[in-house]
């Protein structure tokens, strides 16, 4: 049995109930693009609502992290991996969670007590240290020397804002070499293999915590790690999970994986995210945004090396790599095989397309490769080739030249108002489209933002809006119908910063300078590395693309007309201004 199976059946024999794994694409939840981590899908109810199957949960869910696609060509990145889960929701805590862990690698994985160490959580001025850890670690056997502690690596949350806790991760000693008294977690033949988040706090915006109406355990295993760690390989791609289809693209190029891994691993874990991607009920296809972006940056990234390795692109090699993934995980997510004939056309139709430019924008890239790449090159390249940005970065660097990201990005975004401008029939100076009511509405959408946060929450964020000339509406996380008083209030507090005639300023900056500065960052994941920040006076600070008028004055007078549910967990506003 694999270890997958093994989990489950663990966990359900401890009275966990199994969840099946939530779509790739979150279901109503457009903040971010794809389910990160296996507790994404399940933070309503870490934050208290109930869960129709009960308190005990088991899973292993489909993430994909799209922050290191870059690095995806070494022994250990991979953009899809899979996270197996066990949950309590107000039920267990520390000593069930610690000592079935325990349990499960030393009796179902026969996992020898003196490889296994452990660390827990130091203490800091809000939290303690976490001595009840430690001593349910000790009780069990694992050696004084084996249980370390740190501040840092032992509190984990899902973000800046929202549930959080202080954690337990299980360290496995992978190497053949006599196993040190003392756990040294700068050691790196000690490799983390699992993660216990004691989940009982909350944090708020202004970085204050609080405690969650329940006490939660969220654990976390990351699949492909744990069966490379346990198969004793250092190399993840040697596994039992990938050999087959790292031998697939070994016959197909008629190479060695041996001289040739980066280009094989690429293919191998771009082909298979991109797999689950396009098998995903949201029904992605590639394109220039979003989900779809990503998923044509996969494909052509994985064409690009396919090229390399010197295979014969109009063959079917991506038709069979992608049927041995298909055939490989079908019986865990049926979807793959509802959803195969859509999978592999969108593969094909995407191979087909990029090919077509690939070699010219190839021999043009060599021919302007003879200095650093700007702006409106690296545009070019996209526009007429189809090379993604991220491409043109990959192939300069290979060449050690820089690429004017800064540039392209603004060249894109002029690219973007001129097409959607044309697309609308209006051409304006200033507004990039958007017409002067439109202009107020999406200011008077910040101030929402922001009064929603003083009045109801600091944890409300917009998860959505929708702009028309008559109308905003504005989705927001919030775990209630808003009160008569909640939304006067809101009402109120909007018009009063409006009365206040307070500017609107603009700033450029990059991502990281954006989230240092305290600035609403939602989506950030869509937007370019430089971003445009907006302030309004000094109640609210916005990651955001404009346009806004310049004075709240402009705005206008604020009413709610309807506050509503969107979803679970999200409420909707509609409002309009006078
Ligand atoms: N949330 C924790 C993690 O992602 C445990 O599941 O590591």
């Amino acid at each position: 049995m694999n270890l997958k199976d093994k989990y489950i059946d663990f966990f359900v024999s401890k009275g966990h109930k199994q969840i099946p794994s939530a779509p790739v694409v979150p279901e109503n939840d457009p903040s971010v693009l794809f389910n990160t981590a296996g507790m994404q899908p399940l933070i309503p109810y870490l934050m208290g609502e109930t869960h129709p199957l009960g308190t005990r949960l088991v899973d292993y869910q489909k993430c994909i992290r799209t922050t290191d696609l870059d690095e995806v060509g070494d022994m250990t990145h991979h953009t899809f991996f899979e996270m197996l889960g066990n949950w309590s929701l107000g039920d267990y805590f520390k000593k069930e969670s610690i000592s079935w862990s325990f349990e499960f690698l030393t009796k179902v994985l026969n996992i020898p007590v003196n490889r296994l160490a452990v660390t827990v959580f130091k203490g800091d001025d809000k939290v303690p240290y976490d001595k009840e850890a430690h001593d349910l670690w000790l009780n069990l056997g694992i050696s004084e020397g084996h249980i370390a502690s740190t501040t840092e690596d032992n509190f984990w949350a899902a973000g800046e804002t929202g549930p959080c806790g202080t954690d337990t991760e299980i360290f496995y000693f992978r190497s053949d070499e006599d196993i040190p008294e003392v756990f040294d977690t700068e050691d790196d033949r000690w490799v983390e293999i699992w993660n216990n988040v004691f989940m009982q706090f909350k944090r708020n915006k202004d970085g204050s915590i609080e405690n969650l109406p329940k006490k939660n355990v969220d654990t976390g295993m990351g699949y492909e790690r744990v069966v490379a760690v346990l198969e004793g390989k250092t190399d993840n791609y040697t596994s039992s999970l990938w050999i087959d289809v790292i031998k697939l693209i070994e016959s197909i190029s008629n190479k060695k994986y041996i001289g040739n891994e980066e280009s094989m691993r690429i293919i191998a874990d771009h082909i298979r995210t991109a797999v689950f991607i396009l098998a995903d009920d949201a029904k992605i296809k590639p394109s220039n945004k979003d989900q779809g972006y990503i998923v044509r940056r996969l494909i052509r990234r994985a064409i690009r090396h396919a090229k390399k390795l010197g295979i014969e692109i109009n063959s079917n090699w991506e038709q069979e790599i992608a049927e041995l993934i298909i055939s490989k995980y079908s019986n865990y997510y049926e979807e793959l095989i509802r959803n195969k004939k859509d999978v592999l056309e969108a593969l094909n139709k995407e191979k087909n397309k990029f090919n077509k430019t690939l070699e010219k924008g190839l021999k043009e890239f060599e021919k302007i490769s003879d200095k650093d790449i700007d702006g409106i090159t690296a545009f070019h390249l996209f526009d007429t080739y189809g090379f993604p940005l991220e491409l043109t970065i990959e192939l300069a660097k290979e060449k050690n030249l820089k690429v004017d990201i800064e540039g392209y990005n603004q060249k894109f975004k002029e690219h973007q108002e001129l097409s959607r401008n044309s697309s609308q029939g209006k051409f304006k100076g200033g507004l990039a489209g958007d017409s002067e009511i439109e202009t107020r509405y999406h200011t008077a959408t910040h101030l929402l933002n922001a009064a929603l946060k003083v009045v109801v929450s600091p944890d409300c964020h917009q998860m959505g809006s929708n702009i028309t000339t008559e109308r905003m509406r504005f989705d927001f996380n919030c775990d209630h119908k808003l009160s008569d008083e909640e939304k006067k209030k809101v009402e109120d507090l909007v018009n009063k910063w409006i009365k206040e005639e307070l500017p609107v300023t603009k700033e450029e900056m990059t991502k990281q300078e954006a989230i240092d500065s305290g600035a609403e960052c939602m989506f950030i994941e869509k937007y370019p590395d430089i971003v445009t920040v907006y302030s309004i006076g000094d109640v609210s600070k916005e990651l955001c693309g404009g346009p806004h008028v310049k004075n709240t004055k402009e705005i206008g007078e604020f009413k709610i007309k309807k506050e509503e549910s969107s979803s679970q967990g999200i409420r909707r506003i509609k409002a309009v201004i006078k």
